[in-house]
């Protein structure tokens, strides 16, 4: 398992993004995804007491809070989530964004296996590429005690034949690929020691470094044709290249160490992210066993079904009624 903790998503989220996805989505969800929420919440009553699991910096919330304020609804919103959420930066500099937030309480540093809510606090519990993050029987248990008999549970979730797994899978091999070359390391090796000499200075050992470095770039620059989007190798590719740009000749050799560090803890942590993905991803099997859970409690399948975003598998919905006990 490789599964992200609090602090490291606090990290994430310290980005001050909205969402996970950034390049699909121009500010929050939209097109299917949104349509999916607002059909749903169209059907409920007005007044809902409502819980966001996993809410980041609260994407979801603030769209629920968006239909709210566009339909007169008057459900109270609750988003809780295990990190450190940034919503005020998040949402700093949009009007409207900012003025959604104020009417949602955020509870930061609360593990959606155990809320310390109160028993039968909610009347629904949603959530977006986020339950499915936690212990699903942990998450699933707290979910049931902290909503009240008639609760709903309408989640969309990660599946690991998503456009998103997929490109999470093509990040983790264009990583490896690039790690694979060691050329952090050769460049490391070529800085110091064209530090060490004088300018254009006739150097064996700095010839032989920069000969396996034209290798190296010639070899990923043929890797890239396997890929439609090469974007890993083209990033890995042009952080390097800026080591040997005019505006490089500026910096000092602790500078550019430093930078490079920074590269290398940069997409160490992109790789914990991607693998944290893949790993949270229902297959199968693990959506069947979380339909067999919320049926062992009472709970009684509405919609679970594949969603689409612009022609592609984006995930799974996953809306389940709470059956009153007779
Ligand atoms: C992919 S993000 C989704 C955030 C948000 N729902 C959205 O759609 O933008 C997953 C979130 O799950 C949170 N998370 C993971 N495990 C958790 C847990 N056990 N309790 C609370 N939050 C958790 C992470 O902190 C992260 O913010």
């Amino acid at each position: 398992m490789s599964k992200l903790n609090s602090e490291q998503w606090s990290q994430f989220w310290d980005k001050n993004t909205l969402t996970t996805f950034h390049g699909h989505f121009e500010g929050n969800y939209d097109g299917e995804i949104k349509q999916f929420w607002f059909e749903l919440f169209a059907q409920t009553n007005p007044n809902l007491k409502i819980v966001d699991l996993a809410s980041g910096n609260g994407a979801l919330a603030l769209l629920i809070e968006e239909f709210n304020q566009l339909n007169s609804r008057g459900h109270k919103i609750s988003a809780v989530d295990f990190a450190d959420i940034k919503v005020n930066e998040a949402t700093e500099g949009s009007e409207s964004l900012t003025k959604l937030k104020n009417n949602i309480n955020f509870y930061s540093n609360t593990n959606i296996e155990n809320t310390g809510f109160d028993d039968n606090s909610f009347d629904m519990a949603i959530s977006q590429f986020g339950f499915e993050y936690a212990d699903h029987e942990k998450a699933f248990n707290e979910v049931d005690r902290i909503l009240n008999d008639t609760g709903r549970v309408a989640f969309i979730m990660h599946i690991s034949e998503s456009v998103i797994i997929k490109q999470a899978f093509e990040a983790l091999e264009q990583i490896r690929v690039c790690n694979r070359t060691g050329l952090i390391e050769t460049v490391g090796l070529i800085l110091a020691r064209l530090d060490k000499l004088p300018k254009n200075a006739k150097d064996d050992v700095a010839d032989k470094l920069k000969k396996d470095i034209n290798k190296q770039l010639s070899f990923l620059t043929e890797q890239m044709k396997k890929y439609a989007e090469p974007t890993h190798i083209q990033f890995f590719i042009d952080m390097l290249s800026r080591f040997f740009a005019q505006e490089a000749s500026l910096m000092t050799l602790e500078e550019k160490q430093q930078t490079l560090e920074n590269l290398k803890v940069e997409i160490k942590k992109y790789k914990e992210r991607m693998l944290d993905l893949k790993s949270a991803a229902l297959d199968k099997e693990g959506l069947l066993k979380l339909n067999r859970l919320a049926e062992s409690k009472n709970y009684k399948l509405r919609l679970v079904q594949p969603i689409y975003y612009n022609k592609n598998l984006f995930g799974v919905t996953f809306v389940a009624d709470k059956i009153k006990a007779s």
